[in-house]
């Protein structure tokens, strides 16, 4: 049966261009009410205007589709939020996608893409949490996952996404909330100005879109995940750890040298397992942390990462 996303409302962040813009359009498709938010921001973050949102909320009502417009940035997720409320009265699923490939300020681009995912995301977290309903879908990076020549500001920020989302799967599965990660890859005025024509033509955004709508649809039981996808082709990633060794002797200190000895050992990947948890971090010791100490609450992270807690 075909997926659909009747009755649900939907934030799509930065869809007044690109892979956000595809996504707007595919949910609303389906039956979504869509929140179009977009700054109007140029490529490096500067300027502002309402044309590109409105433009999309036009394209979604003549096809007769529901969309509102919202032009605030994601830095100010209460107000994006609110505007979800007072349009739809609710906000189920949220794709945060804003973009800024570089800045000289490097601020900015943790100001928009982790803050502003964290600020959104926090604004919607209690609205999810009583209506026990929730899709999260945060925009990373294969610059993040892997690193990428001249983007350490925005790498570093993109991977920070990554690990939001991982907690924010943990602590929102018993409220049926899942937050999921998508590193894609498309043509976009992003890209188009580092590849060929032909490129930007087979990666289209819409080759990236159904990969969105199955991760948001309550069918898909997906939490906590990592995957790639571009072209048409849809990869999940998994972490590995190599068995290790230990390089300490009983009664012994601990040296560099004994490191420097097993280092092969411990590089090895033969047999390496698959870690998915930060209790399994410690499991090759025999050894765990009391739970306790992982226990946050969204706002005691929010507060401890700004230095405020
Ligand atoms: P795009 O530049 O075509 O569209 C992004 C939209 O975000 C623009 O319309 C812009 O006005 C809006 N925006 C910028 N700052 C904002 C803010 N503070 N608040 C609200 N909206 C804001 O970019 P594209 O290619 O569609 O990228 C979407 C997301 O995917 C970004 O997060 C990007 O970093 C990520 N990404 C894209 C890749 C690609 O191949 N296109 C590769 C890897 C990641």
């Amino acid at each position: 049966m075909a997926l659909s996303f009747e009755g649900r409302v939907v934030l799509v962040t930065g869809s007044g261009g690109g892979l956000g813009r595809e996504y707007a359009l595919a949910f609303a498709e389906r039956g979504a009410s869509v929140v179009v938010n977009d700054l109007g921001a140029d490529i490096k973050g500067g300027g502002k205007s309402s044309a590109a949102a409105d433009k999309v909320v036009e394209e979604i009502r003549a096809k007769g589709g529901k969309a509102v417009a919202n032009y605030d940035s994601v830095e100010d997720g209460e107000k994006v939020i609110q505007s979800a409320l007072d349009a739809f009265g609710r906000i189920v699923v949220m794709y945060l996608t804003p973009s800024l490939l570089s800045h000289p300020i490097s601020d900015l681009i943790h100001r928009v893409h982790l803050r502003g995912a964290f600020f959104v995301t926090r604004a919607a977290w209690s609205h999810m949490k009583k209506q026990k309903f929730g899709r999260i879908i945060m925009t990373a990076s294969a610059a993040g996952i892997y690193g990428n020549f001249g983007q350490a500001n925005y790498s570093a920020a993109k991977l920070g996404m990554l690990g939001l989302s991982n907690t924010l799967a943990i602590e929102g599965r018993n409220y049926n909330i899942h937050c999921n990660t998508l590193a894609p890859v498309a043509g976009s005025r992003l890209t188009e100005t580092v590849m060929t024509p032909e490129l930007v033509a087979s990666l289209k955004p819409e080759y990236v879109a159904p990969m969105v709508l199955w991760l948001c649809h309550e069918q898909c039981q997906e939490n906590g995940a990592l995957f790639e996808a571009g072209a048409g082709w849809i990869g999940k990633l998994r972490w590995e750890r190599s068995q290790g060794c230990v390089v300490r002797q009983k009664n012994q200190p601990m040296t560099p040298e004994a490191v420097r000895d097993q280092w092969d050992k411990i590089c090895d990947f033969t047999d390496a397992t698959k870690p998915t948890s930060v209790q399994g971090q410690y499991n090759p010791l025999g050894q765990k942390l009391p739970p306790s100490t992982f226990v946050f609450s969204p706002t005691q992270c929010i507060l401890y990462a700004l230095g405020v807690g």
